[in-house]
Formats: C-alpha cells, sequence, structure tokens
C-alpha cells in the first residue's frame, strides 16, 4: 500500500486532470463541430450535454477510481471488481483500458502532426504554398496519400510519430508525479498562454481584406455565439454535441478513473472535478472557439469556412491556418505558437489514454517500469503503423467512430450501471427502503452517491442522485440508439461501410479486425493476471 503511487499537489492533479481533458478536441475538433453544426446554435446541445451528461458522469469516474485506488486498483478491470463481485466486473471492465489505448494508437499520430508542423512553421517549410489547394496538397504529400508533392517520401511522417511516441514513453516512464505530474505543471500553462496570445492576435484582426467587408472577425464570433434557436429540433445537431462532450471530457474510456485512483480515500472529488471540468470547458469554448473559425471566417468569409470544415477533419487546422499564417506578419511565429499548443494539449491527453494499460502491466501483472514501457512502445509501433500507411483507406475513421464515439457511450452506460445498480458498499446502502422491486430500486446508487461525496469540500445538490441514477441510463442508451440510427441511415454509414468498396473495404475490415484483437487481447490479459495473483 505504502509504495503506491499518488499526486504530489492538489495543484499538479488539477493541471494533470485538466491536461487529461484538454486536447486536440478542444482545439481541432470543437471548432470543426461547431463550425458543421450551426455555430452558437450547437452551443445550446453542448452546453446541456455537459451539463446533464458531463458533469455528473465526471463524478461518478471519480468515484469510481478514487474507490478502487483504496486497493491498489488503477483501472476500471480492478475498480468494477471491487465494487461488484461478479466474474464479469473485471472483463467489463477491462474496455477501460482497451478503449484509450485503441484512442492512444490514431491520437499520437495526430499529435505527431503537431510536432512536425510546429517546425514547418518555424522553418517556414510550408510558405511557398499559399492557397488551400496547395496547403492540401502539402498535408497529402507528407501523410503520403498523393504523389508527387513536396515530400519525397514518409520518412518525415514516421520519424515525427516515433520521436512523438518516445516522449509519451517517456513521460510514463518517469510516472504519476514525476511524470505526468510535472509535464501538466509545464505544459498546461504554457498552452493557455499561447492560446491567450492567439486569441489576441484573432481579436485584433479587423477586416483583414476591405475589399470584402463581410469577411471580418466579428462576423466569426458572432457565428459562434449568436444563439439560432431553429436547430434545436435538429436531433444529429444534438447527438453531435453529445459526441463532443464525451470526447473532450475524456468521458466514458477509462482515463479519468486510473487518473482518480491516485487520489487518496478522503481526497475531495465533487469540487475538483468540477474545477477540472470547468476548466475544459473554458479553454474549449473560450479559447477553442475564438480561434480556427473566427480567423478563418475573417479571411475567407463564412460560407468558405464551413465548407472547409466539411471537406476533411483537420483541413481548419492543418490547411487553412497555415494559409493564414503566410498572410499574416511574423506569421511564421504564430503558426508555431498554434501548432505547439496543439502539441501540448495532445501529449497531456496521450499520456493519461495510455496510462491504464501501462497501470495494467505495471501493477496487475507486475511487470517491471522499462518492462511495461517497452511492451506499451510495440504496441503501439504495431498498432499504428497500419493507421499511418491506411491513412487514405479510411483505416483511422473506424477507429474514430468505434472507439472515439460509439465505444465512448457504451461504457459510460456500462458504468452507470455498475456505479447506481451493482455497487452495494455496505453501510447505509443495506438498510432502508423494504424489499421488493420498490426496496431495491430505492437503495440503488445509494452506496455510490455517498462514495461520491465522502471527503467533498462543496455539496453535490440532491438532484443530481436522480440525473446519476434515472436520466443517466436513459439517456445514454437513447444516444447509443441514436447515434447508430443516424449512421445507418446516412449516405455514408461507417457501420455498413456504404460506398466503399474493393481495397478500402478489405482495410477497413482489418482495421475493424485490428479493434477487436486488441479488446480481446487485453479482456484475456485481464482474466489471467486477477487469476494469477487474487486481488
Ligand atoms: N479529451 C481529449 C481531447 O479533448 C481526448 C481524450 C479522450 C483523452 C479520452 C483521454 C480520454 O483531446
Amino acid at each position: 500500500m505504502s509504495n503506491r503511487e499518488a499526486w504530489a499537489s492538489r495543484i499538479g492533479l488539477v493541471l494533470a486532470m485538466a491536461g487529461n481533458a484538454v486536447g486536440l478536441g478542444n482545439f481541432l475538433r470543437f471548432p470543426r463541430q461547431a463550425a458543421l453544426n450551426g455555430g452558437g446554435a450547437y452551443l445550446i446541445p453542448y452546453f446541456v450535454a455537459f451539463l446533464a451528461l458531463g458533469i455528473p458522469l465526471m463524478w461518478v469516474e471519480w468515484a469510481i477510481g478514487r474507490y478502487g485506488g483504496q486497493f491498489n486498483q488503477s483501472t476500471t478491470a480492478g475498480q468494477f471488481d471491487r465494487m461488484w463481485r461478479s466474474g464479469w466486473a473485471k472483463v467489463l471492465g477491462s474496455l477501460g483500458i482497451s478503449i484509450p489505448l485503441l484512442i492512444t494508437i490514431y491520437y499520437c499520430y495526430l499529435e505527431s502532426w503537431t510536432l512536425s508542423y510546429t517546425f514547418f512553421s518555424l522553418g517556414k517549410t510550408y510558405f511557398g504554398s499559399t492557397d488551400q489547394g496547395a496547403m492540401n496538397q502539402f498535408l497529402r504529400s507528407y501523410q503520403g496519400v498523393v504523389e508527387g508533392g513536396p515530400f519525397q517520401s514518409m520518412l518525415p511522417a514516421i520519424g515525427f510519430w516515433v520521436a512523438t511516441l518516445a516522449l509519451n514513453l517517456w513521460v510514463l516512464y518517469r510516472g504519476i508525479s514525476g511524470g505526468i505530474e510535472k509535464l501538466a505543471k509545464i505544459a498546461m500553462p504554457i498552452l493557455v498562454i499561447f492560446a491567450i496570445i492567439l486569441v489576441v492576435r484573432v481579436i485584433t484582426l479587423g477586416t483583414p481584406d476591405p475589399a470584402f467587408p463581410d469577411r471580418n472577425v466579428g462576423n466569426g464570433f458572432g457565428y459562434v455565439w449568436n444563439p439560432d434557436f431553429s436547430l434545436l429540433g435538429s436531433f444529429p445537431v444534438w447527438l453531435a454535441a453529445a459526441g463532443q462532450i464525451f470526447f473532450t471530457l475524456s468521458i466514458g474510456s477509462g482515463a479519468i478513473q486510473t487518473y482518480a485512483s491516485y487520489l487518496k480515500k478522503d481526497d475531495d472529488c465533487a469540487l475538483t472535478g468540477l474545477a477540472t471540468s470547468s476548466t475544459n470547458e473554458f479553454v474549449e469554448v473560450v479559447l477553442g472557439g475564438s480561434i480556427a473559425i473566427p480567423i478563418a471566417v475573417a479571411f475567407f468569409g463564412l460560407e468558405a469556412t464551413k465548407a472547409i470544415a466539411a471537406q476533411g477533419s483537420f483541413d481548419l487546422g492543418f490547411v487553412a491556418m497555415p494559409v493564414i499564417f503566410q498572410k499574416l506578419p511574423l506569421g511564421f511565429i504564430f503558426g508555431a505558437l498554434w501548432f505547439s499548443l496543439l502539441f501540448f494539449a495532445g501529449i497531456t491527453s496521450s499520456v493519461a489514454l495510455a496510462s491504464p494499460f501501462v497501470a495494467l502491466l505495471k501493477e496487475n501483472l507486475g511487470l517491471s517500469r522499462v518492462t511495461a514501457i517497452l511492451v506499451t512502445g510495440g504496441v503501439l509501433l504495431v498498432f499504428g503503423l497500419p493507421i499511418i500507411l491506411l491513412l487514405q483507406h479510411g483505416y483511422m475513421d473506424q477507429y474514430d467512430f468505434w472507439i472515439g464515439t460509439v465505444l465512448l457511450v457504451v461504457f459510460s452506460l456500462i458504468e452507470t450501471l455498475i456505479f447506481v445498480f451493482a455497487f452495494k458498499r455496505g453501510g447505509a446502502a443495506a438498510n432502508s427502503g423494504g424489499g421488493g422491486f420498490r426496496g431495491w430500486f430505492k437503495n440503488a446508487g445509494v452506496a455510490g452517491w455517498e462514495e461520491m461525496n465522502r471527503g467533498a469540500d462543496i455539496r453535490i445538490p440532491r438532484f443530481f442522485f436522480y440525473v446519476i441514477k434515472i436520466l443517466l441510463p436513459l439517456v445514454l442508451a437513447f444516444l447509443l440508439i441514436g447515434w447508430i440510427w443516424e449512421d445507418v441511415t446516412s449516405k455514408s454509414s461507417v457501420i455498413l461501410m456504404r460506398g466503399v468498396e474493393g481495397e478500402a473495404a478489405m482495410f477497413q475490415w482489418i482495421s475493424r479486425g485490428s479493434i477487436l484483437l486488441l479488446m480481446t487481447g487485453i479482456a484475456i490479459l485481464v482474466v489471467v493476471a486477477f487469476r494469477r495473483r487474487p486481488q
């Protein structure tokens, strides 16, 4: 017990948890989603999802993690096992290791682009690709998707990727307080400062080209902030908003629970969890919402900005932004600020994503620090390489859809059900309420609620008890059905792989196979680990 790792300070914990949540999602995914889903219209469902799903789930995850930590359980496999004495608990809990690891696999590749583009900005490498067509060609050539661009081979892309993995592994090797916490203490302030500098630059842009008076920053901010109630009836906008809340808060993955397991038994969850969630929202909406969209509107106009967002997930960040940097005085510096802030945001999330797997290897399978890091590196290399080589075949899209969207909700549903209906900690939960279904239902969730409130620095309104017990299970199930329905009925269905043929179809099946393989492998590892040493 005494050699269990722990956060060194409360401020370190807050920064690490905020670093976990603040990531590429805040600066790349959010602006794109907002641009695609009506700007200000999107913000209403977004905030509803934050309050009704994000905050309560965040508390649930902190409580699960802190509870498991008392028994030395750093992953949801061991945590569920302690909460629910059923053979299924650890198997279901193994998802809290495989989901984040699967996200790490593609996330680190995206993160490596932000590292290379930092250098490409400083070295003015992309200067000369002055319009979107040329900049798009630059990106695709870097990715090895087209021939004949500025890059002769994929070596730079692979080199930066390996460097990114190495940096991540080094931080993980240094451990919770010596690696992750130290990184967050440096990276988080820097990224906020860089973001503020960029926001100030954006606000002072005015109307860059007087020939187009419509293209100004004011219109960009107007688009993000003017509420538009007409889209409130649009189901897809609600689905998109909820999806963004899961991804940006790191909810439903297992990453939060692992960080929370390094808390002490009576450390506060309620206020600190609320603080880190709010920090994430500030960085996402206020900072993330004030850079890519307004600047693109100022230079290209509103309609063109929406079109850029629609073209591809990364066009706003990696195509439009570099074109604009070339038009700004000292643009290479602003470019370096933008991409390095993305890198800092990315790395504080990717170490969180990989940490449940590292914990499984070290703490449950008893591997040494070095071996655990080497195994993690090996898995990231082997599973990551096809992501890079098969990018144009939609290999990564399968990952992003199944893991980054669907499984986050599946896992949130599983953990909520366990937390509410299976978790009994003796005490009050066992008493009152009487027998039968009514008694059972009355008691459900009481143990979890007490666990969540223990040591709390604020009083969570009682109303959230019912949100967690009744609203969450229903809404999560509903979301899941909604998503599948929306995808299956759309022209570009990922589930049915509509319009995907030949080689691409084969590669996408391989992609799915690799996901299943990793999930099964980790479930087996978990079962083995828990059989070997009864814990
Ligand atoms: N929240 C991170 C982001 O916004 C991504 C992430 C998801 C991190 C799940 C950990 C777990 O980029």
